[in-house]
């Protein structure tokens, strides 16, 4: 059995820790996985404050790792390493994960490792399922659309990335356009199963294009000018948005998907068995699946789509990138910076 690592991560809306370790047969053990989301305190804005997310996570992130080792049925002196998310996020988040995870790793007399939230999204396929290097990973969240290579710890490459609004995001403005409560994802998910797709009909933003990127904003401007042109809209109206909506959603990333793992094969020809994994909130919407599902089973690789708790925000992607990296002698010093941008 490995040391224990707790991980916090606080770069956004969700405060969370975990203890994770290696267990004896090789595989990454999750002891605990302890997630408070701060969505109620943010509903009444309709998108997430950073003031209030940090004061949020001034006041939970003790309980909640707390929490953590209680689930863990272990102690903090039975810890035998920190890593907490120190970018990129806003930094009032970032700053009150990475002071206490620095504040226990001095007390205790433990190594750190000062996690980037990305690292931790795009090793998740690990976590889950031990995928083995090299994969592709597609990381669709409220503020990263990316298709990543990743070929080692520490070895990414980006492929493709958003050149306006990331898909959670876009989902969320037409939630908000539609009047549909904050987080936009899951509700325009929820209205759209009693919609009918086909009734209007929305762009499919870069098909085609040879380049791995993803654009959004266009889909998001066509949906406004229907719905104004519909207005006041039934509810049948939003439920049928929201089909279309999510369809041309899944379409593109479908076509973004299936250019990806070519390419992914013309540079790993000998590769019996290329893996997709997916991660970032979006990950969990079905019909974004079903469309990864089929363009995975046409090119010959397999969907790694770990269970929800691993897609989305959480402290056991963290440990786990930091326990990677410990294992390969990476730790930062007590004086390492947050940083709001951090590209992988
Ligand atoms: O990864 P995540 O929990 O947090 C970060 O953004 O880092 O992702 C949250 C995003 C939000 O934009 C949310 O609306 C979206 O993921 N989301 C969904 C679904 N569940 C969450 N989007 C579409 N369908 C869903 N079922
Ligand atoms: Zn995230």
């Amino acid at each position: 059995q490995g040391r224990l690592v707790l991980g916090i991560e606080t770069s956004c809306d969700e405060t969370a820790a975990a203890i994770v370790r290696r267990s004896a047969d090789g595989r990454a053990e999750i002891l605990s996985n302890t997630v408070l989301s701060q969505i109620e305190e943010h509903q009444a804005f309709g998108g997430v404050v950073p003031e209030i997310a940090a004061r949020a996570h001034v006041e939970a992130l003790d309980g909640i790792i707390r929490a953590a080792l209680a689930d863990a049925k272990v102690t903090l002196s039975d810890v035998g390493a920190v890593a907490a998310t120190v970018g990129p996020g806003l930094v009032g988040g970032l700053l009150v994960g990475a002071m206490t995870g620095k504040a226990i790793a001095s007390a205790r007399g433990l190594p750190f490792v000062a996690v980037n939230h990305l690292e931790g999204h795009a090793l998740s396929p690990r976590l889950s399922d031990a995928v083995t290097y090299p994969y592709l990973l597609l990381l669709v969240s409220g503020g990263h659309s990316q298709i990543l290579l990743v070929r080692g710890l520490g070895d990414y490459e980006r492929w493709g990335t958003t050149i306006d609004d990331a898909l959670g995001e876009a989902f969320d403005k037409t939630a908000k356009l539609l009047e549909l409560p904050h987080p936009g994802g899951p509700n325009v998910e929820k209205m759209a199963a009693a919609g009918d797709a086909k009734r209007f009909s929305l762009p499919r933003p870069m098909k085609g294009e040879e380049r791995l990127d993803f654009s959004f904003s266009g889909l998001k401007t066509a949906l406004r000018l229907v719905a104004e042109a519909h207005a006041p809209l039934s509810d049948q109206d939003v439920a049928d948005l929201c089909a279309a909506f999510q369809l041309a959603a899944a379409e593109t990333v479908a076509d973004r998907i299936r250019r990806a793992l070519k390419r992914f094969r013309a540079v790993f020809p000998d590769l019996d068995e290329p893996v997709l994994g997916v991660a970032g909130g979006v990950g969990a919407n079905l019909a974004i699946r079903a469309a990864l599902t089929a363009e995975c089973e046409a090119a010959g690789a397999r969907l790694v789509a770990p269970p929800l708790d691993l897609c989305s925000d959480n402290g056991a992607m963290i440990a786990y990138a930091g326990l990677e990296r410990l294992e390969a002698g990476l730790t930062d010093p007590r004086d390492v910076a947050v940083r709001s941008r951090w590209p992988l």
